[in-house]
């Protein structure tokens, strides 16, 4: 880590000393889409950016499309799909009781396909008492906490992640869709002044890398747009899921930056704000990254 930190470092003071960025980002070579089982489920890769992005970005583009081919075909069968052993472990915990009330999640929302349809799409979202903003994972904890009297699980720990992947994979296919007005507003607003605010040693904002430089490499990393359509993924580095707080989190670290704490205030409204940047990607329910 070390290495690679410094590695970094000094590709990005070369390619970032100057405040205009050196080259145009430049877009992927192909849109195909994502076509998994032999194209019985097809992902599209591309969208419309949508209209409050303000001509930030010309389209918007899955980060499929920048990764390798063995990386993406991983995420064209799910037989071949390391991320679908954790969506397992998080239906067999859909099933199973746990907490003072002995209730499991099935006991109250019976299958997860139906009840969870376009949940992941929607996140985050206000609370349920319309105080503040949600989650995936404060849905989950809330309803064990509140409602099964059982322990909240860690924000990025290994049921969180098999749950809420599991719950992605009900969203399968269905365009991202947040509500980004009324009391999401000033979530919102904050989330988008995070995005482009430039932190640590290096001074870079989500926005150089993931705006100014997508389609360039820095060192092994081809960047992509940093769209969080395909979260939770399956990451090979480190052969393990990562969750969505967990990749903000090694993202401002690398900038030499004290991250935000996963499950943050900053990092929920950071999460709509590039949430809402993705605005008509399909959720990818269990993707494959590098
Ligand atoms: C005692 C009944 C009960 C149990 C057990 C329960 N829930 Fe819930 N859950 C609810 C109710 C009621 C709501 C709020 C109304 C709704 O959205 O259905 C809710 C809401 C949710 C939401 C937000 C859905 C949305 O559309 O905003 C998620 C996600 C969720 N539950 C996940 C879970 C998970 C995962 C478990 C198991 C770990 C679980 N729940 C266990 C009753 C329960
Ligand atoms: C120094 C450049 C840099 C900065 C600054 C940076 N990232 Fe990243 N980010 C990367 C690289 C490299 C990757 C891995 C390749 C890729 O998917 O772009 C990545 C990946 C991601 C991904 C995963 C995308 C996917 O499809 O798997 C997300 C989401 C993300 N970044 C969000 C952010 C956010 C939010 C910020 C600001 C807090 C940020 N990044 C700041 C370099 C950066």
């Amino acid at each position: 880590m070390m290495n690679y930190a410094m590695g970094l470092a000094a590709v990005l003071s070369a390619a970032f000393g100057l405040a205009a960025p050196l080259y145009a980002a430049s877009q992927p070579e192909t849109v195909a889409p994502i076509s998994i089982n032999d194209a019985e489920i097809e992902l599209a890769t591309e969208a419309e950016a949508p209209a409050h992005l303000d001509g930030a970005l010309p389209k918007i583009w899955s980060g499929w499309l920048f990764r390798d081919a063995t990386t993406q075909s991983m995420q064209m069968d799910d037989f071949e799909n390391p991320a679908m052993v954790f969506v397992d472990q998080g239906l067999d915990l859909w099933d199973q009781p746990d907490g003072a009330e002995g209730k499991s999640c099935a006991d109250c929302h019976g299958s997860i396909d139906d009840s969870m349809k376009g949940v992941r799409a929607a996140m985050p979202k206000m609370s349920e008492d319309g105080t503040d903003l949600w989650s995936l994972e404060n849905f989950v904890n809330n309803c064990r906490t509140t409602r099964m009297g059982a322990e909240a699980w860690g924000w990025s720990s290994a049921p969180m992640e098999s749950m809420t992947l599991a719950i992605s994979m009900a969203s399968r296919g269905m365009p991202v869709d947040v509500a980004i007005d009324g009391p999401a507003q000033s979530w919102w607003d904050k989330g988008k002044e995070i995005y482009y605010s430039r932190y640590g040693q290096l001074q870079l904002s989500c926005a150089n890398c993931h705006e100014d430089h997508y389609g360039d490499w820095i060192r092994a990393d081809h960047l992509s747009q940093g769209q969080i359509s395909g979260f939770p993924v399956y990451r090979l580095n480190g052969a393990g899921v990562v969750s969505i707080h967990e990749r903000f989190f090694g993202c401002v670290r690398d900038t030499r930056a004290e991250p935000f704490a996963q499950g943050s205030p900053e990092f929920r409204a950071l999460e709509l704000y590039v949430s809402s940047r993705g605005m008509g990607l399909p959720v990818e329910g269990a993707s494959v990254r590098h």
